[in-house]
């Protein structure tokens, strides 16, 4: 019985000392293996007096369970250890800030022309595009600028051959359009246009949006309307507008379009050179040989139309100095763009 007590306490103690569950295998054997320690006991009945033999082979095994319990107890200890080590290994801090994704922004230009276009189609323009290449014809002749027009001067057109050139404005996008379609017309024009100029102010490829109104009654008065609205939207609901006479052959009368500085508010700054005051756009009432030329009767129907440089625009809402800043594609300039 001692014997029995003791092979029990054994084998306690050298489960206790088990760290892995590689080993326990083997030190079960010494006890319940084929060569173990009880297993010999086993062997070892025919020894026993008959008499005895049944409550010997009873105690025997019972030992036997004792000790298997106490290996598979172990065996489930270190089992729930490995695996409580595996997920502290594999757990993740989810309370660390994540990385944000670089992420790309609209161009400044694009910014502006976005924020032109949804305020003139918020007031039912239609947006329509033209193309960038084309003839003398669109470009000037059905504008009212005759060849050897002096108004010729005022742009120093890139021409491919004498008749075919890169428009200098947005201007025949009014021509295409009211050939194509009937009054009433309300239309916008975006799109690249082209001069042989090149400094602080001026690129040889520039952004227009033109813009073209024709129906029964259009007047001056609601070319005033619009623009203001539009300004409103563009810089603050506080800016003004102001209409200078001016000449255009396409439109008459003409009228060159000043908002009030977005600077200083009209006291005089640098912005607005102290004239409290910033040219934006060039505009007028369609002149009637213009809807003449488009096939559109001058007598029942009426125009206005208007176009705007979008560098202009965006250098003064931003306070852009140097038109070349919006074409170098300098990362940390455009990278303030981004709004997020
Ligand atoms: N096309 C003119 C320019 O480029 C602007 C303009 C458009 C003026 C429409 C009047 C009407 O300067």
């Amino acid at each position: 019985m001692d014997k029995f007590e003791e092979l029990k306490l054994k084998a306690k103690e050298e489960a206790e000392k088990i760290t892995s569950l590689k080993i326990i295998g083997d030190v079960k054997a010494k006890f319940i293996g084929k060569n173990g320690e009880i297993t010999a006991l086993l062997r070892g009945m025919k020894d026993v007096p008959a008499e005895m033999r049944a409550a010997f082979g009873k105690q025997v095994n019972d030992l036997k369970e004792k000790v298997s319990a106490i290996f598979e107890k172990k065996e489930s200890e270190l089992k729930a250890a490995e695996t409580e080590m595996k997920f502290q290994k594999e757990a993740v801090d989810i309370t660390l800030p994540g990385k944000l994704p670089e992420i790309g922004s609209l161009h400044p230009l694009n910014i502006v022309k976005n924020k032109i276009i949804d305020a003139f189609t918020g007031m039912g323009f239609e947006i329509f595009e033209g193309p960038e290449i084309d003839t003398d014809y669109y470009c000037f002749q059905a504008l009212n600028i005759p060849k050897d027009h002096p108004a010729r001067d005022m742009q120093d057109t890139f021409y491919i051959n004498d008749n075919v050139l890169l428009r200098p404005h947005t201007s025949p996008g009014q021509v295409r359009t009211m050939e194509n379609k009937k009054p009433p017309i309300k239309i916008l024009s975006p799109g690249r246009v082209y001069r042989a100029d090149d400094d602080a102010s001026h690129s040889p490829m520039f952004h227009q949006i033109e813009g073209l109104v024709v129906d029964k009654g259009v007047s001056l008065c609601d070319l005033k309307g619009l623009l203001d609205e539009f300004v409103k939207v563009i810089f603050d609901k506080d800016t003004k507008t102001r209409f200078r006479p001016s000449y255009f052959p396409f439109t008459e009368p003409s009228v060159e379009v000043d908002v009030s500085c977005c600077k200083c508010g009209g006291k005089g700054c640098s912005l607005c050179k102290n004239t409290g005051w910033i040219e934006i756009l060039g505009a007028g009432v369609v002149n009637k040989k213009v809807l003449e030329m488009s096939g559109i009767d001058s007598d029942v129907y009426s125009g206005l139309a208007f176009g705007l440089g979008i560098e202009r625009i965006t250098m003064i809402k931003y306070g852009i100095s140097d038109i070349r800043t919006l074409f170098e594609n300098n990362v940390s300039f455009l990278k303030q763009f981004n709004r997020r």
